[in-house]
């Protein structure tokens, strides 16, 4: 059974329960992370372009191919893999309308009993789906989490880093840069989590949703970077934080061709060949006008444009991380990542939230609802606007609203 509800929408709740008790209250809002800034020109160009085809009947548009249009699978392979020296296929790369939906739906190829291991703190999306399809045992409160599921703990002691698990787990969920941490994980450190993998028969589920934040250039964007992990390892990413999809939804899972799985007779079947019968069957597909959108964000000069927003979001995280500290917390990520984890001085990140909203006025996300690893933080996002972004470091540092 489930606990308690869906984190964001608990956190929304609240916010808005406050908002209704304090009308005039200017809120600032670093809890969801969701863009502020608009798409960039050249993909609003190429929405209304492809608004136009559809009322032609030459160039109009029904169902589109099951895993996404080729013109924008082509350029997803060109500026994401090839230019960093991944070779994929085309039919490697699903196009769907989010990362959240993939990571949340790819579950359903595995079996029952498969064993699940995440990071804690985690994205809750990772555990809640598994718990809804049976697969993790009763909530253990001494344990705290789910008596099925093999934790990952990530804590400053460990430099928020996930050990490799010690019972057996058949699939790993890791994310990187990390939600809600903002840590990432070098090239030596993911060797060892596909090392693990190949060697056991496990499978992988790599995150990247946030790769266009990372600045350090010795870290891996992509999991297909280390050797070996084609045929281990799948790969979500999301135009929602890079290209400000948040709202107009778009994005990619990539399933290697080389991945193998063992259906409940014992044959070997490509996993590949799953997700794509899965897909075909519960999915028709992302527009052909927000596919359009999408790829302009890939062109030369919308990719430029997308990363100056992205640029630009880092600088609050600046903002942010420096903010913090000035006014003497200790903070961790914002330097490949949007996020900022921040930690609770007096360790209950439910009560920092609630009084980070009555006293400035300002809501995060308290660590907990990410997992008992992520009591005692509270994670900030660098997604609000320059100016509320700078407000709200000034409501901090001066102690009140
Ligand atoms: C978050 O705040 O963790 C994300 O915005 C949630 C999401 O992408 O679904």
């Amino acid at each position: 059974m489930l606990r308690g509800g869906y984190l964001f929408y608990e956190v929304g709740r609240r916010a808005a329960a406050f908002a209704a008790e304090h009308p005039d209250a200017e809120l600032i809002r670093m809890g969801i992370g969701d863009v502020t800034r608009p798409l960039v020109p050249a993909v609003i160009e190429a929405l209304h372009k492809a608004v136009d085809d559809m009322s032609r009947a030459e160039t109009f548009h029904g169902y589109g191919p099951d895993f996404g249009y080729d013109f924008l699978r082509e350029a997803i392979l060109r500026r994401d893999y090839a230019a960093r020296g991944v070779s994929l296929d085309l039919d490697e790369i699903f196009v769907s309308d989010g990362a959240k939906c993939d990571v949340g739906n790819i579950q359903e190829l595995f079996s029952s009993d498969a064993v699940v291991a995440v990071m804690d703190p985690v994205y809750p999306v990772y555990v809640d789906t598994n718990v809804m399809s049976g697969r993790s045992g009763r909530f253990d409160e001494q344990k705290g989490g789910y008596e099925r599921i093999v934790y990952m703990p990530c804590r400053a002691e460990n430099g928020f880093v996930p050990e490799l698990p010690k019972e057996r787990a058949d699939v790993l969920y890791l994310c990187f840069p990390n939600n809600p941490t903002g840590m990432t994980l070098s090239k030596e450190h993911l060797k060892r989590f596909v090392d693990y993998a190949r060697q056991s028969g496990a499978l992988l589920l790599y995150d990247s949703a946030y790769e266009s934040y990372i600045s350090d250039p010795a870290m891996p964007h992509s999991i297909y970077e280390i050797e070996g992990a084609k045929e281990c390892a799948v790969e979500f990413r999301s135009m929602s934080k890079t290209a400000g999809f948040t709202g107009t939804r778009c994005a990619y899972t990539v399933v290697p061709k080389a991945i193998s799985a063992r259906d409940t007779l014992g044959n070997t079947v490509r996993l590949r060949d799953l997700w794509a019968r899965r897909v075909s069957t519960k999915f028709n597909g992302v527009s052909y006008i927000t596919q359009r959108g999408a790829a302009a964000a890939y062109s030369k000069i919308g990719n430029e444009q997308v990363l100056a927003v992205v640029a630009d979001y880092m600088e609050n995280a600046r903002i942010i991380r420096e903010g913090l500290q000035q006014a003497g917390y200790t903070v961790y990520g914002g330097v490949n990542a949007p996020y900022i984890w921040l930690k609770v001085p007096h360790g209950d990140s439910w009560k920092f939230f609630d009084e980070l909203l009555s006293g400035y006025h300002i809501i995060g996300t308290p660590g907990a609802g990410f997992g008992s690893a992520g009591e005692g933080y509270l994670r900030m996002t660098a997604f609000a606007t320059r100016e509320n972004t700078i407000r709200a470091m000034e409501r901090i540092k001066r102690g009140s609203v």
